[in-house]
């Protein structure tokens, strides 16, 4: 088990730079999720720190050792990808075992290594079965396998449940999870997926078109964003951005005349010091943090136009007065609103938060 450290890495495909100076340190025996949409460079990065992908500029380090002109099979790390490209006419324990047997490893320790990376993974039953024998969550299964036969240093996995359905994902995630637990071994894990970073995350690092935009606990990103981007990827359903007019500001409070909704003022905090009198903001409130009028005082009327009930939870989608700015209200179990009512909805104190009109945080 190792550190990774990051240095100033850049990576250019032809004359365009997809990765953009990025410094990061990953503790030994932290998982650490990179996030982030569609094309930003999740994998260019993780590819970077196996050695699959030379960076056009920086260092990268494992366990403390400059690794950057290092081959793939120097540096020690164990990739797990999307498709888990298993041999399809080798065994469970075949397909476990094969890379270590090219290796030359001698046969009685392959077979150790099988036999204890099948019994963390839940495979020894399935040891003697080919992999058209076995579940899209078994092959990836067998497929993780391969990699903590090889003992490496870090575990790097580019969206390795994205295959999955819905159900077998959740599994999957659990699993993971607890072979983190168990190992206790540093790993980096790509994802689109905010649920699959929150659940699994020490740390995640939220990447945006080649730049880290923010890093921190699933929880600090989610209470505190530094900008609206950050803001409306972690969380789901995504978090309200309303817009609105500062009206007072009293320390750490401001007051904000909403635009498209009828209501008073509403109370929002602010981080800094930033934001006058008259500036136009968006304010941002998650679905859950709306509550019960009855509760803390009307903050907005809106008219409902869809109610969706979960029945755990329901979601309210509802619109302002111009009919057109929408927002989604999360209700605690069964919903009594009715599609097309008019609803008057509280806030709950110290949950909105507000972002200028460059989508800095307030
Ligand atoms: N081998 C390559 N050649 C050219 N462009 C690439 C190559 N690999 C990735 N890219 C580009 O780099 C950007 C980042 O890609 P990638 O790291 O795969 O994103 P992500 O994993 O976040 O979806 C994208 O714009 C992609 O088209
Ligand atoms: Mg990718």
């Amino acid at each position: 088990m190792a550190e990774l450290k990051l240095r100033g890495i850049s990576k250019s495909f032809g004359a365009v730079k997809v990765i953009h100076d990025v410094d990061l340190d990953i503790g030994d025996g932290e998982f650490v999720v990179f996030v982030g949409p569609s094309g930003c460079g999740k994998s260019t990065l993780l590819r970077t720190i196996s050695g699959l992908e030379e960076p056009s500029a920086g260092q990268v380090l494992i366990g403390g050792e400059d690794v950057t002109d290092f081959d793939p099979s120097e540096r020690g790390v164990a990739m797990v990808f999307q498709s888990y490209a298993l041999y399809p006419h080798m065994t469970v324990e075949e397909n476990l075992g094969f890379g270590l047997r090219m290796g030359g490893m001698p046969k009685d320790q392959v077979s150790e290594r099988v036999t204890s990376a099948a019994r963390v993974l839940e495979l020894t039953e399935l040891l003697k079965r080919k992999p058209r024998q076995l579940s899209g969550g078994q092959r990836q299964r067998v497929a993780i396998g391969r990699a903590i036969v090889r003992q490496p240093k870090a575990f790097l996995f580019d969206e390795p449940l994205s295959n999955l359905d819905a159900e077998l994902r959740v599994q999957m995630r659990i699993e993971i999870a607890k072979l983190h637990q168990q190992l206790g071994a540093t790993m980096v894990y790509v994802t689109h997926d905010q649920v699959e970073a929150m659940t699994l995350a020490d740390r995640i690092v939220v990447l945006r078109a080649g730049k880290v935009e923010q890093q921190g606990s699933p929880i600090d990103l989610y209470d505190n964003p530094d900008n609206i981007f950050v803001a409306g990827f972690i969380g789901s359903p995504r978090m309200n951005f309303i817009e609105g007019t500062i009206s007072a500001i009293e320390g750490q409070e401001i007051a904000v005349s909403l635009t498209a909704f009828d209501g008073p003022d509403i109370r929002v905090r602010r981080r800094g010091s930033g934001g006058a009198v008259g500036d136009r903001i968006s304010v941002g409130i998650r679905p859950e943090h709306f509550a019960d009028a009855s509760q803390y005082g009307i903050a907005l009327t809106a008219k409902a136009q869809v109610v969706e009930q979960l029945g755990g939870v329901s979601y309210v989608y509802a619109v302002g007065r111009d009919d057109a700015t929408k927002v989604t209200i999360q209700q605690k179990g069964h919903s009594r609103i009715d599609s097309g009512a008019m609803i008057e909805v509280g806030i709950e104190p110290g949950a909105a938060i507000a972002f200028d009109t460059d989508g800095l945080r307030l």
